[in-house]
């Protein structure tokens, strides 16, 4: 089976001026429209294997002390091969270089799969964005066959 270490894939800043994978970036969030939020406004980072991208992530500041990941997508074929949880820790290294206290990340409250994934990378619940996905979204998004109303707000210190 396929693991990051035998695809041997690298993480990368997105070159100034390359095309955004939108593609990827729509696996982890609904429209372009709220992409294009904070993607301006971020660092992207690429996870590129064989000269493909199949992975991203994207961490935009905010607060002084305080960076979020405000996307991660794996391309689906290569999901479940720990390619998530790489992105996840690569996040802390560049946020601890960037001398930053904290990091969070924001889900649906139907989203079993990335709860885990973050819990188990330590990060804790600590705010709820009620009606988050049903104020900001024309339409109703359903994971796991439950529609997500609020967003989950985790964060971990690495400081
Ligand atoms: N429920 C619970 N756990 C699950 C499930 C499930 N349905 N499916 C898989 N898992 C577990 C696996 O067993 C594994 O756990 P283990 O390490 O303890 O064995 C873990 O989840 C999988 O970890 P990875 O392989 O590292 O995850 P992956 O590479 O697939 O990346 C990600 C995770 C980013 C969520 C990916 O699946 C993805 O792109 N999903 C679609 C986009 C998305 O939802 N992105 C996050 C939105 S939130 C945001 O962007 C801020």
């Amino acid at each position: 089976m396929d693991t990051p270490s035998n695809i041997n894939g690298k993480v990368r800043r997105l070159y100034p001026g390359e095309a955004i994978p939108y593609d990827l970036l729509l696996l982890a969030d609904e429209t372009e429209a709220a992409i294009n939020r904070y993607i301006y406004d971020s660092d992207v980072y690429v996870y590129e294997a064989q000269n493909e991208i199949i992975a991203i992530y994207v961490l935009q500041v905010t607060g002084s002390d305080e960076i979020e990941i405000k996307n991660i997508a794996v391309e689906k074929r290569h999901q479940n091969l720990s390619i998530g949880k790489l992105l996840l820790r690569d996040a802390e290294i560049k946020a601890k270089e960037k001398g930053f206290g904290s990091i969070i990340i924001g889900t649906g409250d139907a989203s079993i799969k990335q709860l885990y994934i973050y819990q188990k990378a330590g990060f804790e619940v600590f705010d709820i964005k009620k009606n988050f996905y049903i104020d900001n979204y024309p339409e109703p998004i359903f994971e796991n066959g439950i529609q997500l109303k609020h967003m989950l707000v985790l964060k971990k210190k690495i400081r």
